[in-house]
């Protein structure tokens, strides 16, 4: 459904994010027919453009980030024409007049704030002083959402002190993602699984978000986040809550937030010896390829984790008993995300021993290969006796739905569009994020305290041995890391 004409800021419009993401994500958004021409998009930065040379910086970002996917000829130059570029300080006074001039009264303005977290501040009491608020204004804030309780407390305050709640949209780009919606909607759209979403008949969870890329080009903010801190307190916690929560009545913001909050808080204190931390090393020969996270990072005495195991509890009726297993690292042997429900044995085999132990698995693939397989046990075939063997249900969505090699939408163009629409229901809440970092802050604490170094894992491996105790300890194991 189309959205009428709108003002969309950016301000860091000529940084990663917005040449790699925000702007391709628009532009397709564009060639789906969502907005027209009348809306605007101005960018806003320090480094001095003019409308042509900026022009000429977003069309090759998009040439390189968001090939033509049914899009006519033509389309990137009208598209271009939504531009605009405002050079602009955000800690002085440079091009806020000019800003001003470049937005239409009565529309939707939307301030994207792509910018570092010490700027939101400067950014939030501008817009307030130059008079660039009004009701129909939205600010899209990103992450790092603070580094802790503390900080993030202390951004939410001081937004709050310009704009209400209903108007901060925190992305979690992971909320954005195709699959992560499915998750809610095979849960809550079928008979099928919720009467068996519970500790009765599920024996543990398994979420992995493995990447094989490194840290390149990020180090500086990755070497003082660590994996904790960049995907464990976000983009995991989403897919936990998503995966744990019970149904909101409606799919509406504040009911689905309300949930996937009670499950933050229903967490336990993870225990030590339920925690991997782990950093990868160098393959010898094949530094190139595989460097060691501290020739990455630039710092040879780094002890930041770029890899975490750990087995999580979440004390509510549901869910006492049943174990969430979590790991995301860098540089693992793929990239892969994936989301498996283990259900528990049959509790009685009529088959016999000789016939082994078997066990429904559903897998949700997040990415690649976005799609839902059911593990289910049927009777090998052929006259030799009952033999039992496991085999998948397999759905892949882009076979299933759409267009032979579609890519599924990118979670930005999801999200930017809820923006404008003015739904919040993708975005996080404020007490949201801080319950977040009140369950993490005293497991960092704790690393700090005993001066915790991570356990080295190889550059392309599936990660620290000790991540496979874990599971061994508790008679599981990982399902493996497959591309
Ligand atoms: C970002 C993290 O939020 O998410 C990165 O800062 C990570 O470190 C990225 O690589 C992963 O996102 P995606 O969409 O590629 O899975």
């Amino acid at each position: 459904i189309p959205v009428d004409p709108f003002d969309l800021v950016i301000f860091g419009a000529t940084g990663d994010l917005a040449q790699r993401k925000i702007l391709p994500a628009l532009f397709r958004r564009f060639c789906a027919g969502q907005f027209c021409k009348a809306s605007r998009i101005i960018g806003a930065a320090r480094t001095m453009h003019d409308r042509d040379t900026y022009r000429a910086m977003v069309a090759s970002a998009i040439r390189e980030h968001a090939p033509h996917r049914g899009c006519e000829d033509g389309t990137l130059e009208q598209f271009l024409d939504t531009l605009d570029y405002v050079q602009l300080e955000a800690t002085g006074e440079t091009g806020w007049k000019a800003l001003a001039e470049h937005l239409t009264p009565g529309r939707v303005r939307a301030f994207y704030f792509s910018v570092g977290p010490g700027l939101f501040g400067e950014l939030a009491q501008r817009l307030h002083d130059y008079g660039l608020t009004t009701q129909e204004t939205r600010i899209v804030v990103e992450k790092p959402f603070g580094r802790d309780l503390h900080s993030a407390q202390e951004l939410n305050a001081m937004l709050a002190s310009h704009f209400r709640e209903s108007q901060i949209y925190r992305i979690d780009h992971y909320l954005g993602k195709e699959t992560v919606q499915n998750l809610m909607v095979v849960r809550f759209a079928n008979m099928l699984f919720e009467p068996l979403w519970n500790s009765q008949y599920v024996d543990h969870i398994q979420i992995t978000v493995a990447e094989s890329a490194g840290i390149a080009g990020r180090a500086e903010y990755y070497d003082r986040a660590g994996a904790m801190r960049d995907m464990v307190q976000n983009h995991l916690m989403q897919l936990l809550c998503l995966t744990a929560m019970e149904p909101p009545a409606r799919f509406e913001p504040d009911a689905l937030r309300d949930e996937k909050l009670k499950v933050i808080r229903a967490l336990d204190p993870v225990l030590p010896h339920h925690i991997v931390r782990g950093q990868f090393q160098a393959v010898a020969g094949q530094e190139a390829a595989h460097p060691s996270y501290r020739d990455e990072a630039g710092n040879p005495r780094s002890t930041t984790e770029s890899y975490i195991a750990l087995r999580v509890h979440i004390s509510n009726w549901r869910w006492a008993g049943t174990p969430f297993y979590l790991r995301t690292g860098k540089r693992l042997v793929a990239r892969s995300s994936v989301i498996s429900v283990m259900f528990k044995d049959a509790p009685h085999s009529i088959f016999g021993q000789e016939c082994g132990r078997h066990a429904n698995v559903l897998t949700i693939r997040l990415q690649p290969n976005e799609g839902i397989t059911f593990q289910v046990t049927i009777k090998e075939p052929g006259p030799g006796g009952m033999r039992l063997i496991d085999v998948p249900l397999d759905m892949t969505f882009a076979e299933a739905l759409g267009p032979e090699g579609e890519d599924p939408p990118d979670a930005y163009e999801r999200l930017i569009m809820d923006v404008i629409r003015g739904n919040q229901t993708l975005f996080m809440r404020g007490d949201e994020v801080e319950a977040a970092w009140a369950w993490t802050d005293p497991i960092i604490a704790d690393w700090e305290q005993r001066g915790e170094v991570p356990k080295p894992y190889e550059s392309g491996s599936p990660g620290p041995g000790d991540a496979e105790l874990l599971m061994k300890r508790d008679q599981r194991y990982w399902r493996g890391i497959k591309p």
